[in-house]
């Protein structure tokens, strides 16, 4: 018997709400419309679902010049949008009232039920509601999405090109802090150079590199490497596999005998790598031995690049061990 009588009450409320049966009739008159309201509404909605979408795709598709510019622009136009939205929402489009004093407290569930609906009636303006729902929903899941975009870029979920592209290759000269080539007979002993590809920005996380000459006796590169160091001359990147620090200190050893190896040396945290051994990591915290760029030397003696890293470049990110250096152009 109970079972029936919840059966026609859920029968009894869907028929009604397809028929529109049993809809008590209305309290409160017809709000006012405002259809210009509304409108503008949809378009201030909708405009802020495309500035959040915009965000979106500039943070997706990379290295844009003045990328972060344009993200600001796009993030801080749809917020805007939504607020200007919101505030029409709210001088035009919903009913406000003005109580000098508290409402009573509900004594009877009927009369709980007809405040309910004079509150339902009196803000309902709207000629078009289903489009602002469906404007307000693009507009709230557009944003939501440009929120989280930028935790989902933490990694190279977006992007993993960006990380592993580099601008060497083979044939490239490689350039001193002038500007100028650098040729074999620039490069002194115990003294540490920097140096960038030509024809490249040196804004590239992979771009510049460290020169140092050691005698070619003292080298133990693996076998497939032995042509990477020309008359002793090597080439590492210069952007720490640890945090991503430039290498910017060289050891040398004062008293041979006694002292350790000549090694290239992070300031951040001190790891400390042997250019002797393909960038070994010989102290500290870095993960990875430091990528070598092979040599050569044209028949002007300047120095070229033999081709491309060792191994991926700067910090060591998730997985990183895992991808090579890209070589060719997007
Ligand atoms: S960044 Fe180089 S040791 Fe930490």
């Amino acid at each position: 018997m109970r079972r029936l009588r919840v059966f026609s009450f859920v029968f009894g409320a869907l028929a009604g709400a397809v028929t529109g049966k049993g809809r008590r009739k209305r309290i409160v008159a017809e709000g006012s419309t405002s259809p210009g309201a509304e409108l503008a509404l949809v378009g201030l909605l909708l405009l802020s679902a495309i500035f959040s979408v915009g965000f979106v795709v500039v943070l997706a598709t990379g290295s844009w010049p003045m990328r972060t510019q344009y993200e600001g622009i796009a993030l801080g136009g749809s917020l805007l949008l939504m607020g200007l939205a919101l505030v029409l929402l709210s001088k035009r489009l919903i009913v406000t009232e003005e109580l000098e004093e508290d409402y009573p407290e509900p004594e009877h569930p009927i009369e709980q039920g007809e405040v309910a609906q004079i509150v339902r009636e009196s803000g309902s303006r709207f000629t078009r509601k289903r489009l602002v729902q469906g404007a307000a929903a693009a507009a709230a899941g557009a944003l939501g999405v440009a929120a989280i975009a930028p935790a989902i870029s933490f990694g190279p979920a977006f992007d993993p090109f960006e990380l592993n592209w580099t601008p060497w290759r083979r044939g490239k000269r490689l350039l001193s802090e002038d500007g100028a080539p650098i040729k074999a007979s620039d490069i002194e002993m115990e003294t540490f150079y920097t140096a960038y590809p030509e024809h490249s920005a040196r804004d590239n996380i992979a771009a510049p590199v460290v020169i140092i000459r050691l005698q070619p006796s003292a080298l133990r590169l693996p076998r497939s490497r032995r042509n990477w160091a020309p008359q002793g001359i090597l080439a590492y990147s210069k952007i720490c596999t640890h945090a991503g620090c430039a290498i910017a200190l060289y050891r040398k050893p004062t008293f041979p005998p006694t002292q350790p190896e000549p090694a290239l040396v992070c300031p951040c945290h001190y790891s400390t790598f042997d250019p002797a051994r393909a960038g070994k990591v010989l102290f500290g915290p870095a993960g990875r031995n430091l990528p070598q760029l092979p040599l050569m030397i044209d028949s002007a003696g300047h120095l070229r690049a033999a081709g491309n890293f060792s191994g991926p470049v700067g910090p060591s990110w998730w997985g990183v061990r895992m991808k090579g250096p890209i070589t060719q152009d997007r």
